[in-house]
């Protein structure tokens, strides 16, 4: 375990009446994200903080720099922990030049210390894809890449509004291989607009074929404010949906790949540690436009979301300030338990119950009413120390989580 602040912690402060607040004995593994915004073109179901980099393109130089101020101002919320895992998201990552990655990590490691053996993920667009900048990136530290290919099928790729056809897709492939990058994750959509069962195998064939050591298999989904919203595609109705679903599924075991989060498969040993520490609930530190972190604080028994401002360029001016930061605490180990659940439950496996008391600072006597009412209801396996969703809680993961509330 990490090590901890209880030592030197002050008494914590009074509660409300009425609302039991969490104790933390231990600090969980701290991850850190960060986020970069810009994309040659927006594709139209996209809802992610992202924005097009347009003709005079961005500044480069300084976005890291404000990042690195940023990352000043978060600094003592590590609370002496080394940094276990390192995401590089986007928007596209791979639009960066290798140099710009090189002084993000170098800048990074002098301000918090790295684990010997993080896992550094950057994020790559086939359409944003050089041999030399993956060769970089990789000199630079990273030692993994998710590649968003989204589908095979040239037609589908330009009715998502992609800047990359299958063939990109599969240099893009090439490339990371030939860079050195072993380990590798394939972003993949199905239920695509007018999708079918053929296409929609078809696709995922294709990936597995590439023999990724890492798939994240995601339902395309209409998001508010996006021009997928606005004028809506017509998607395969639901019954198709779960066939493509149980048959993608049946292939991605058949080929040995686990299914270890609802979107994610992995062969052994590959599972994203940066985003297990996410749905373990973890901490992690979020720098970057429009960043999220999450921060256990002991003394204050409490915990803390952090959300920076989601305008590059309101941004970079306010980087490190408290103009670009929204915090909120909270205290009330109710609703943190509803946040563990939210993320654990999504684990196929489970989770230990003692992780449950360490990360959400309570006893597991705590929900023994609603963990009673979910056994009875069959929604949670009925195994000794462990806490997971059934097959029948998964596919009511609302209603079993609304037990807890
Ligand atoms: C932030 S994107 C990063 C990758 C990179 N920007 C790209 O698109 O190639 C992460 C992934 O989320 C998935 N995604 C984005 N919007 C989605 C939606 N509306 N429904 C389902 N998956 C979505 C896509 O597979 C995408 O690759
Ligand atoms: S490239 Fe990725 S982040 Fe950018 S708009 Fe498309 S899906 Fe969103």
């Amino acid at each position: 375990m990490m090590p901890s602040s209880a030592a030197s912690a002050p008494a914590a402060p009074p509660r409300a009446h009425g609302a039991v607040s969490p104790v933390f004995d231990t600090l969980p593994p701290l991850s850190l994200y960060v986020h970069l915004p810009w994309c040659i073109r927006k594709c139209p179901y996209c809802d992610f903080n992202s924005y097009e980099a347009g003709p005079g393109g961005f500044a480069e130089g300084d976005y890291v720099a404000a990042l690195l101020r940023d990352l000043d101002a978060e600094r003592p919320l590590a609370q002496g922990r080394a940094i276990s895992t390192l995401f590089i998201g986007g928007g596209t990552p791979s639009l960066f030049s290798g140099g710009a990655i090189a002084r993000l990590l170098s800048g990074i490691r002098e301000r918090v210390a790295l684990e010997p053996s993080a896992e550094i993920t950057l994020e790559a667009n086939p359409g944003a894809a050089e041999a030399r900048r993956f060769g970089e990136y990789r000199d630079a530290g990273v030692n993994r890449l998710s590649i968003g290919v989204q589908s095979f099928r040239a037609a589908q790729l330009s009715r998502l509004g992609r800047v990359h056809g299958p063939e990109e897709a599969e240099r893009a492939i090439e490339l990371a291989r030939g860079a050195g990058f072993a380990n590798f994750n394939l972003d993949l959509m199905y239920a695509l607009p007018d999708d079918d069962l053929d296409g929609a195998l078809g696709d995922l064939s294709a990936a597995l074929a590439r023999l990724p050591p890492h798939v994240s298999w995601y339902q395309l989904t209409l998001e508010p404010n996006t021009v997928f919203e606005r004028r809506p595609p017509r998607l395969p109705p639901e019954d198709l949906v779960l066939e493509i679903e149980r048959a993608g599924r049946a292939l991605l075991a058949a080929r040995g790949y686990r299914r270890y989060e609802v979107s994610a498969y992995a062969r052994s040993g590959h599972r994203c540690a940066h985003n297990l520490n996410y749905w373990q609930f973890g901490d992690y530190l979020g720098i970057g436009a429009g960043a999220h972190g999450k921060i256990t604080l002991r003394a204050e028994r409490a915990l803390e979301r952090r959300a920076k401002a989601r305008n590059p360029r309101t941004y970079v001016s306010g980087a490190g300030t408290a103009r670009a930061v929204v915090a909120e605490r909270i205290e009330d180990a109710r609703q943190i338990a509803v946040e563990f659940l939210m993320n654990a439950l999504r684990l196929p496996d489970g989770v230990p119950l003692t992780l449950f008391e360490q990360r959400a600072g309570q006893e597991i006597a705590a929900i023994d009413g609603p963990l009673r009412e979910a056994r009875a209801l069959g929604w949670l396996a009925d195994e000794p120390g462990v806490l997971r969703a059934s097959a029948a809680g998964l596919e009511v993961l609302n209603r079993l989580l609304a037990l807890f509330c």
